[in-house]
């Protein structure tokens, strides 16, 4: 009996792909870049499934394209890439990866929120430069964390784990999702906002966990930001997507909020000379959200077993559609 065939659009964590290839006849795309949109037809043309990730645009024209393909296996959480309707209509089931990358993202989050508050990046290039000449009262002055109020926008599984962070560095947290209910809230020891608007203006510090779809591109517009305090600092760990980043830099250089910390932009990557990577007052890190070798471990591993149930036309252990 022929082996399912499988195209993998990057390199992927050796166990996983030792896994994979005891099942399946594998392809694997190796550089570093992904593959162009016709390639990654071309490649994935005959496979019965594939092992993709946030950078693919998997849309419809690319289903019926390929033919073929029993399953679609993403090695991320979030799965804005995929057209999840066009999957949907051609019985194409989709996997994703969550859970085992919640606590390395929260981490991510709070160390982003810890850098933008006092300033950490500022500080390295301060030294760097040979500007540190003297201790000094006035220099290089941060927010305090710890009594600070944290507005957690999107109340699912990063957004908890980032308040049980917060919880221990003694900070207020205000959790805005819409299917947040007063006793979910105060199970997680959270005050529940009753707005976006009220947990915007109450956060020193807002958070963002939201997965990007049609209603949360933009939610953080020009109004929004407006809407925050002056001293307030955005973090940004979900998708560039949810932030109008034109109006995020215009608000960034005219003092209506102090900060901003993204580990997402819109695009991706984002080019050297985009206008926010010369205000000072942004701190932007490349979408490593997840990037630690025990976490892509298991993202991996499990993308491989969503794989490996598909072409065998098994349920999903994780399937998003
Ligand atoms: C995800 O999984 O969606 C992250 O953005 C990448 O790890």
């Amino acid at each position: 009996m022929s082996r399912p065939r499988v195209f993998v659009t990057r390199t992927i964590p050796e166990v996983a792909l030792e896994l994979l290839q005891a099942s399946c006849d594998v392809d694997v795309w190796e550089d570093m870049l992904p593959p162009p949109y016709e390639t990654l037809i071309a490649r994935s043309r005959g496979c019965d499934g594939v092992l993709t990730m946030l950078t693919d645009r998997i849309d419809a024209h690319f289903m019926d394209a390929v033919g073929s393909l029993k399953v679609i296996s993403q090695m991320a959480v979030g799965y804005d890439n995929i057209d999840i309707a066009a999957a949907n209509e051609r019985r194409i089931p989709v996997g994703n990866t969550p859970g085992v990358l919640t606590e390395a993202t929260a981490d991510l989050t709070m160390a982003l929120l810890l850098a933008a508050a006092r300033r950490l990046a500022e500080g390295a290039a301060y030294v760097r430069n040979g500007e540190w000449i003297t201790w000094h009262p006035t220099v290089l002055l941060g927010a305090d964390v710890s009594g600070a109020t944290l507005a957690i926008i999107g109340f699912g599984r990063i957004g908890k784990a980032v308040a049980r962070r917060a919880r221990a560095f003694d900070m207020r947290i205000v959790a805005y999702s819409r299917s947040l209910t007063a006793e979910d809230a105060a199970a997680h020891n959270v005050e529940r906002a009753e707005s976006l608007t009220d947990a915007l203006r109450a956060g020193d510090f807002v958070s963002l966990h939201v997965p990007l779809t049609a209603e949360t591109r933009r939610l953080i517009d020009a109004d929004a930001l407006r809407t925050m305090k002056r001293t307030a600092i955005l973090i940004n760990t979900t998708r560039g997507g949810t932030v109008d980043q034109a109006a995020l830099v215009s608000a960034l250089r005219d003092g209506i909020i102090a900060g901003a910390a993204l580990d997402v932009t819109d695009p991706e990557p984002l080019p050297a000379d985009d206008p926010i990577l010369a205000l000072p007052n942004a701190l932007v890190v490349p979408h490593i959200g997840s990037a630690t070798i025990a976490t892509r471990r298991k993202m991996a591993l499990m993308a491989v077993d969503n794989l490996i149930a598909g072409v065998r036309g098994e349920p999903l252990p994780n399937r998003v559609s």
